[in-house]
């Protein structure tokens, strides 16, 4: 069974008001929460007048300690809609430890029908959080929401951003000592410019003095209804001098002219084409073959397969993440049917005593059940409909996609052009702009920014040949449904996949082999996923009849996948590898030094590729980072796991190993 998850422990007023009994406190004025939430944290960090003012396209970020019922958020997004350009950008991070459930949610928010069309795009989309940082995008792009799951002093020095507003929330410093601290005033620091303004319905002294000390000029200013006295300031500070690795800051540049190349029409190029276009950047998709999802996301059934270690490693960390925000972006952009995509839930069987640990270690995690659930035999038999001989994981949201489906859903935006039949063979840069460049040397198209999403061809160009790539094999065998077939109900998972059929067919995969790089299907890997199909449940082989198969005149489809040393994907932007070598050569003599001396990155140039095995998973969620690259807006992961995913991660390891 699931340990209870860490949500907000709630009571509720006879008129419906949540109060925290955990921190004793209410979560906003029982007076009017509207009201003083726009008194507090709107008008006193100016967002009407500086969101009047603002230019097209701009883009602004407010920063928040403590979500609770969401109620700032829609309060600004309201305001935002009434004031902002239509084009313009807003970015909305908050922290918070304890998040509500989606009922409890639902329930706080019945208080404000006012706020009912925000309300209810954010009710779609929001599930009982799991771990990690929570990522959405709403109003068709126009605003987008990171929610860092943690404790504000663990996730805020995890983040990548310039805040321009923020609201200090949280609960009242006597009731939440813990967190009005120097070290949440440090980090609100760091992450503020000059201009970043900020707001507290506190006006406590020692939080004064505190953020005082940490830059910001701060005034008392008339509090809301029945309070006197709140904070509102401003950031007046040169900010920090602490060191950090200049190969991983971002790279300093401004796109004035918001126009992208994205090489590459798979699932990481289409994800990155669509973040990229919301943001109101015009992309051009350049893609050799006729269509887009030719290659590797070309399959017909892909498992959205969440496989995370209990150890929380980087890329646990980064597939939990990911996958939340895949299963969000379906659930937006494709309607589930028959051919495009179903969230029929995966079950992960156990295949040894080694992976029914891990199992058992994952379910003692306290995960939300409607992320993951234990069960025994018998539980998996009833959920898959067929028999199992195993125990294993179940996963209720996920499912399987059509990549192809996905891929046109991802493309239909105005800003993006897609054009077919071109290879780029290099990439050039003239007078500010990319022009990938085909056979014949001619410019297939240029702009500002140029994103290289081509899989295992990503380091044909010159500027990233020596980005460590490497192709596996896998095949995909089709098999006809039957009528007992049809009984399979949700995916089945061990060392293979099968997935309920889809237009009268499953899919059985997949083969991996280093040895063949061909996309010629093979009779022998047919023969190894009949294996792995009777091994995920005999009773299923013997309904579809596979021993009566002949595997030679089978269907299948094989394709590459492309995959990095660590198995992790190359998000981010493409330093100059030789300048790199020279800038940085002290490393391979001492690895302790700190070096600060800025890395010189092709201007423009970034690389989305290595998604393995699992780009459904980790294809939408990469764009998404790509583009707030691009953007300069908030990376929506920690720093550790950009760094985990970046693509000079190599290079760094390369020159301190002396290679
Ligand atoms: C057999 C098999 C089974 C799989 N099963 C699953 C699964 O169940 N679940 C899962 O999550 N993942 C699965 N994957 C992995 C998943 O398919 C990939 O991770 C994902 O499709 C990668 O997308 P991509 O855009 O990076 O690559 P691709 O889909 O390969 O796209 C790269 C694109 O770039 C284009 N291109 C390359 N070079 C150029 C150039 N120079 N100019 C123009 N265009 C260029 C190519 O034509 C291609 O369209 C499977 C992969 C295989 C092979
Ligand atoms: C007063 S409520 C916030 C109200 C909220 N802004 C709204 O619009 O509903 C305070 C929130 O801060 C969260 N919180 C308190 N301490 C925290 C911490 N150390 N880290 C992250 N969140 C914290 C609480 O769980 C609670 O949801």
């Amino acid at each position: 069974m699931n340990t209870p998850s860490p949500f907000a422990e709630l009571s509720w007023s006879d008129d419906g008001q949540p109060f925290s009994t955990h921190f004793d406190d209410v979560y906003f004025s029982r007076e009017s929460g509207l009201a003083e939430t726009r008194h507090v944290f709107l008008q006193h960090n100016d967002l009407p007048r500086r969101w009047g003012e603002l230019a097209p396209g701009a883009h602004f970020c407010i920063g928040e300690t403590g979500f609770g019922t969401g109620l700032n958020f829609l309060c600004a997004w309201q305001l935002w809609e009434q004031l902002a350009p239509a084009d313009a950008h807003l970015h909305f991070v908050s922290c918070e430890k304890y998040p509500l459930s989606h009922t409890d949610l639902q329930r706080a928010l019945t208080l404000w029908p006012e706020l009912q069309p925000w309300a209810s795009q954010l009710l779609a989309q929001y599930r009982d959080p799991a771990p990690g940082w929570q990522h959405f995008n709403l109003a068709n792009g126009r605003v987008t929401l990171t929610l860092l799951i943690g404790d504000v002093l663990d996730t805020l020095p995890q983040l990548d951003a310039r805040i321009d507003a923020w609201f200090l929330d949280g609960f009242a410093p006597a009731r939440n000592p813990d967190m009005w601290q120097p070290a949440l005033y440090a980090q609100l620091a760091r992450l503020s410019a000059a201009g970043t303004t900020l707001a507290t319905f506190t006006s406590v002294g020692e939080v004064r003095r505190g953020l005082q000390a940490a830059g910001f000029l701060m005034h008392k200013v008339k509090g809301y209804g029945r309070k006197r006295e709140m904070l509102s300031g401003q950031f007046d500070s040169a900010g920090s001098s602490d060191w950090s690795a200049p190969w991983y800051q971002r790279p300093a540049e401004h796109h004035q002219a918001r126009s992208a190349l994205v090489i590459g029409a798979g699932l990481a190029g289409c994800a990155t084409a669509l973040s990229l276009a919301r943001r109101g950047w015009q992309v051009t998709l350049i893609e050799r073959h006729a269509q887009a999802a030719t290659e590797a996301s070309g399959n017909t059934q892909g498992i959205l397969y969440c496989k995370l270690s209990p150890h929380q490693t980087p890329l646990s960390r980064y597939v939990q993440a990911s996958y939340a925000y895949a299963l969000r972006l379906l659930h937006e952009l494709l309607p589930q049917g028959e051919s495009t995509w179903q969230a029929c839930g995966v079950l992960q069987l156990c295949t040894d005593d080694k992976e029914r640990q891990r199992q058992q270690a994952l379910a003692e995690q306290g995960y939300p059940a409607d992320f993951l659930q234990a069960v025994d035999t018998e539980q998996a038999s009833q959920l898959a409909g067929v028999r199992v001989d195993r125990p294993g994981l179940f996963f209720p949201g996920a499912g399987w996609v059509n990549p192809p489906s996905l891929c046109q859903a991802l493309l239909q935006h105005d800003n993006i052009r897609l054009l077919t039949h071109s290879e780029a063979l290099q990439l050039e840069r003239r007078s500010g702009l990319w022009h990938a460049l085909d056979g014949q040397q001619q410019s297939l198209a240029s702009a500002a920014a140029a994103v290289i999403c081509c899989a295992n061809d990503s380091h044909r160009f010159s500027q990233t040949a020596e980005l460590p790539l490497k192709p596996i094999r896998g095949q995909v065998t089709q098999l006809a449904a039957t009528a007992d077939s049809q009984q399979l109900r949700t995916v089945l998972c061990a060392e293979g996949y099968i997935s309920p059929a889809r237009q009268g067919e499953h899919h059985v995969g997949a083969s991996f082999r280093f040895d063949r790089l061909d996309n010629q299907p093979s009779e022998e890997e047919n023969q190894s996923n009949l294996q792995l199909l009777d091994r995920l449940s005999a009773q299923l082989a013997d309904r579809l009849q596979t021993s009566q198969q002949d595997a030679a005149s089978l269907p299948a489809r094989a394709a590459l996948r492309c995959t990095s040393p660590d198995y992790l994907p190359l998000i981010g932007p493409v330093a100059d590898v030789e300048r790199f070598r020279e800038d940085y050569a002290v490393l391979a003599k001492d690895a302790s030094k700190q070096p600060d001396t800025p890395t010189r990155w092709y201007p423009g140039l970034y690389i989305n590729t290595a998604h393995g095995s699992r780009g459904m998973v980790s294809c939408p969620l990469s764009g998404e980072l790509l583009a707030a690259w691009l953007n300069d807006e908030p990376l929506p992961l920690p720093r550790d796991l950009v760094q985990a995913v970046h693509p000079n991660r190599f290079l760094v390891r390369q020159l301190i190993r002396g290679q």
